[in-house]
């Protein structure tokens, strides 16, 4: 592992105080929250689960804490689907949107709170009448279609687990996720449609059957796409069928605060993914509170957009459980965005045909907040503004960002170009394992920094420590969080031991994120990347984030992803690829003016051994750069498994063109 001594591309300082609109707002430079929860987290947290949720029994103890072990809200009973459904519609909401879906190809469908309360019902009966019960693990494998927020839902309903798995992985890791966990049963569709086509999802189910996961005995396959699959008699069942006869009275089942309520596989160092483990009670306070608070919810006006995938911890939070028990009315889109509606190709001659998608959602349905990654900021940078500027986005009044550092530059456009110059920008730190925010700004409260996640939420508690564990109060610094919080991880499914090492062994005490960070004088983080990104060239430690910046500063350049590469002579090498701007030609005089470039803004050191100017980046469908891949590009070693890949393709474009360049 790195030290901690990252040096830093300094911004400019620049700062946005929360602008008069939320000045005015609920928030209203509030610091009460801040105060209330550094007096007690305890107090803070138990208040926010009995105002935010509907217990059917009080919990007598806030907090178990056997570090690493903590249990939130004992003795305490609710259930998930209810504080999701059922209650909006006792309350008179019934008829209130939950969902405004929109297929890729620019079908819609629209659920309200008692329509879905209706198929969530009808689907936990499907689920009881397969033998499934309180316990029980299932797997997951659907697009992005409102069955699979039904499918999550029904489970809760009954306290099964669920194990989504994303839809762009592959057999290998449906065998790997149904093994581990047990499943039971998996639901899944024909295929979904992503990029203008259905893209096959049962073929790798049957894949998977056919040689492992044998804990598996039923499929339910939703008919999406209306493909050709292959129906095993008495395993695989049609949901439509299913659900034709299923009756829509399912009661809730109360269950226990530490019920478990889904298992999530995320990478790790090793091969093997880890079963993160979120459960009920605790995990439902703070995804509630957040997606309030940070997003300054008014839930009866607001049309809140996360554009990401449900696969992902994201779209779990920030898609389903947050918005769903926050009564608002939330926009879920299928497909890609820069894939056009059907009825909008006919006779379209436009150049930069599709690639407004996400503003014309956003214009249609008069979206209030757009929660989204910064590569797709990035991306949307390097199609321009013209597809931006023939839309109204006058509605959108708070902007997300999450899943990577966001570099000031695509901050300044994300504010200036969506925002209108005066929109907050949320820049939230979090993880799989964290299961809701815990580094972000508020809107109202904060004054922000562009690049910059700020602060802590309230009730959280992060700290900078060096290698030897010490509290780093300015400069760079390992994250940790040194208090349990109450989304937080209950541990590694099945591997308690792999648990206890990966977070709590590197400094006693404190959960280690594996993120570096900086701390400025101001008290405001800057999130850096993980550490084991970081390179160490010749001695001196310098982080990929810190180059991508140098990078993405050249005005040619769109995206970066740099990787340190083995090198004999200076330990590693810094490798960068870059994506240009529209109008700029590849050639090696820009490469080699790029690498330039990086050398003037940060120094010598700094100066990458090679830019490689590539068509695209290899990303997970979450919108995640692999590294991994562009190391092993870099030193020339097998790529390994390439399941995660957005497109496959880009790997060997990106291999071909390195291998190009070591020739010239
Ligand atoms: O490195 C941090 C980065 O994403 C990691 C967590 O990845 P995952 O579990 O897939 O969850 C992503 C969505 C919550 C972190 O360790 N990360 C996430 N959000 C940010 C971030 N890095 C910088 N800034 C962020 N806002």
């Amino acid at each position: 592992m790195s030290d901690a001594t990252i040096e830093v591309y300094e911004t400019e300082d620049r700062t946005f105080p929360p602008s008069a609109e939320f000045a005015a707002g609920a928030l209203a430079n509030d610091q009460s929250l801040y105060d209330e929860a550094n007096n007690d987290f305890e107090a803070f947290w138990a208040r926010q689960a009995r105002e935010l949720l509907t217990w059917y029994k009080d919990f007598d103890q806030v907090l178990d804490w056997q570090l690493p072990f903590a249990k939130w809200f004992i003795g305490g009973e609710l259930n998930i689907s209810y504080n999701c459904l059922d209650r909006h519609v006792d309350a008179g909401k019934g008829d209130k949107i939950a969902y405004h879906w929109e297929g890729e190809p620019g079908d819609t469908r629209t659920f309200t709170y008692s329509q879905l309360l209706d198929e969530v019902a009808k689907f936990a009966n499907v689920l009881k009448g397969m033998g499934l019960k309180k316990g029980d693990r299932i797997a997951i494998y659907m697009p992005m279609i409102p069955e699979l927020p039904i499918a999550m839902l029904a489970c809760t309903r009954i306290g099964v687990a669920h194990s989504v798995i994303f839809g762009g992985f592959s057999p290998d890791a449906i065998i790997d996720r149904c093994d581990d966990a047990e499943a039971k049963l998996i639901i899944t569709a024909d295929a979904g449609y992503r990029r203008g086509a259905p893209s096959a999802l049962k073929v790798n189910v049957d894949d998977a059957l056919a040689s492992r996961a044998s804990t598996v005995e039923n499929v339910i396959v939703v008919n999406r796409c209306d493909t050709e699959v292959t129906m095993a008699e008495g395993r695989d069942h049609w949901w439509h069928e299913l659900m034709a006869n299923a009756s829509n009275q399912c009661p809730p089942e109360p269950l226990d605060a530490e019920q478990l309520l889904y298992i999530l596989y995320t990478s790790g160092t090793t091969a093997k993914p880890k079963g993160i483990m979120h459960t009920t009670g605790g995990y439902l306070t703070q995804v509630a509170f957040t997606h309030k608070y940070i997003f300054d919810l008014k839930p009866d006006t607001d049309v809140y957009w996360c554009a990401a995938d449900i696969g992902w911890v994201t779209g779990h939070s920030y898609i389903v459980y947050g918005p769903l028990t926050n009564g608002c009315t939330s926009v879920m889109y299928e497909g890609t965005p820069d894939t056009p509606r059907e009825q909008d190709r006919n006779g379209d001659d436009r150049s930069a045909w599709g690639k407004d998608r996400l503003w014309d959602i956003i214009e249609r349905y008069g979206v209030t907040q757009l929660y989204t990654a910064p590569t797709a900021i990035r991306t949307f940078m390097k199609w321009g503004t013209q597809e931006v500027e023939r839309h109204d986005l006058s509605t959108l009044r708070v902007l997300g960002t999450v899943g990577e550092p966001i570099n000031p530059e695509a901050w300044m456009w994300y504010h200036e170009h969506i925002g209108g110059g005066s929109r907050p920008i949320v820049d939230t730190w979090w993880q799989t394992e964290t299961g809701g925010h815990m580094i972000t700004p508020m809107p109202g409260v904060t004054t922000t920094k562009p690049g910059s996640a700020c602060q802590t939420i309230p009730g959280v508690t992060a700290e900078l420590v060096d290698d030897d564990g010490n509290l780093v109060t300015e400069g760079g610094g390992y994250l940790t969080i040194s208090k349990p919080w109450p989304s937080m991880l209950r541990g590694i499914w099945g591997d308690p031991e792999r648990f206890q090492e990966t977070y709590w062994s590197r400094f006693p005490g404190r959960y280690f994120a594996g993120d570096g960070a900086r701390l400025d004088s101001d008290g405001y983080l800057w999130l850096l990347g993980r550490v084991d990104d970081v390179m160490n060239v010749s001695g001196h430690r310098i982080s990929t984030a810190e180059i991508e910046s140098g990078l993405v500063d050249h005005p040619s350049v769109a995206e970066a992803a740099v990787v340190g590469a083995n090198d004999d002579t200076t330990g590693q090498a810094i490798v960068g690829y870059v994506i240009l701007r529209g109008g700029n030609e590849a050639s090696a005089e820009l490469s080699e003016e790029i690498r330039q470039h990086v050398a003037t803004k940060l120094g010598p050191i700094a100066r990458p051994k090679a830019v490689f100017i590539v068509p695209d980046l290899p990303k997970t469908r979450s919108g995640k750069i692999m590294r991994r891949l562009l190391r092993d590009v870099a030193e020339g070693r097998d790529l390994g498994d390439t399941t995660t890949l957005a497109d496959a393709g880009v790997v060997d474009e990106i291999r071909t063109r390195a291998a190009d360049s070591d020739e010239e």
